[in-house]
């Protein structure tokens, strides 16, 4: 159930910016049962102001044409379409994602003939061994309960020598000055603790090894956002988060916002959050590892020796 939202009085023109906002980004694990038209708007903001982030991101994986490639947790689609457009005619962009309102979404926008949008789950995804070039996981991991099991997946439909890239926040390393400070880390607390995985960036290092991806490499970066993008990225969501957990009732989140907006007019508040961005490998050699099972196990099986 989405908890009842904030409605702050001082930032009515933020609200009527975003007719959505305040969004409850923790809804992102089951988005048919919560409000999917807030949070598909919620995907519109973070997409026009990542464009020039997810494009290279798209270079780093050498998206090139006549790859198949997989975007797990597609959400609207964005990525697909940007994608069939790198692999052309003779490569496949195929996204998957858990929501049938999203895949809905994402076909009402429109796709390219060589692109599909399916919906299934990232741990349990419809294809075979060794499909895919390329896979990519776009803030999808901090929302799974059980992120071995999709990175296991991942992994399986990865052709040899093909690579992963997973990029999430760590939402225990947000930091916002202008509030008071015990306050906020009960409020940032409340809000990483109602994700499912919402540490999920510290982690993409041990995870992608467990899975039995080989060259990891891992890039933190700590990224700023004004006070308008922070409180519809995160901190109505927050308030949300906290108010279904006891950390604060609805004054004391309208309170917590009006002091942050007040540091904001006097040039005192600030927010950033750690994210990380993964890469990871299939070994190029060990291709007898695909030619069991459908779920194969997550580490390649050695090639016995002639
Ligand atoms: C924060 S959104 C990111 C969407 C997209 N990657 C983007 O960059 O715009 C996370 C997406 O993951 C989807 N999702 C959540 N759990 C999933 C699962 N188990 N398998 C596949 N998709 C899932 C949600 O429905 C949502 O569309």
């Amino acid at each position: 159930m989405r908890p009842t939202l904030f409605h702050g009085r001082s930032h009515g023109r933020l609200l009527a910016d975003n007719p959505h906002v305040p969004f409850y980004v923790a809804g992102f694990a089951d988005v048919d049962a919560t409000d999917a038209a807030g949070l598909i708007s919620y995907l519109d903001l973070c997409t026009r102001i990542s464009v020039e982030r997810k494009r290279a991101g798209y270079r780093d994986q050498g998206i090139a044409p006549g790859m198949h490639v997989l975007d797990a947790g597609c959400g609207t689609g964005d990525d697909l379409r940007a994608i069939a457009e790198l692999v052309g005619p003779l490569g496949r962009a195929v996204g998957v994602d858990a929501s049938r309102a999203m895949i809905a979404e994402a076909r009402k926008r429109g796709l390219p003939s060589n692109a599909q949008a399916l919906q299934a789950s990232a741990d349990a995804l419809p294809f075979p061994n060794a499909t895919f070039d390329v896979c990519r996981a776009d803030r999808l991991f901090q929302h799974l309960p059980a992120p071995d099991a999709a990175a296991r997946e991942l992994r399986r439909v990865l052709k040899p020598g093909g690579n992963l890239m997973l990029l999430d926040q760590d939402w225990e390393t947000v930091e916002i000055r202008g509030g008071d400070p015990a306050l906020t880390a009960a409020i940032v607390g409340a809000f990483a603790a109602a994700l499912a995985n919402g540490s999920a960036g510290r982690h993409h290092r041990s995870l992608l090894e467990r899975a039995g991806f080989c060259d990891v490499r891992v890039t933190a970066s700590a990224t700023r956002a004004p006070f308008a993008t922070a409180y519809a990225l995160m901190l109505s969501s927050a308030v949300e988060c906290a108010k279904a957990a006891g950390v604060i009732d609805s004054d004391g989140g309208n309170a917590w916002i009006s002091t942050l907006l007040a540091a904001n007019r006097r040039g005192e508040f600030s927010y950033g959050v750690t994210i990380s961005v993964a890469h990871g490998s299939t070994p190029a050699r060990s291709a007898s590892w695909h030619l069991g099972s459908r779920r194969a196990s997550p580490s390649p099986t050695p090639r016995p020796r002639a």
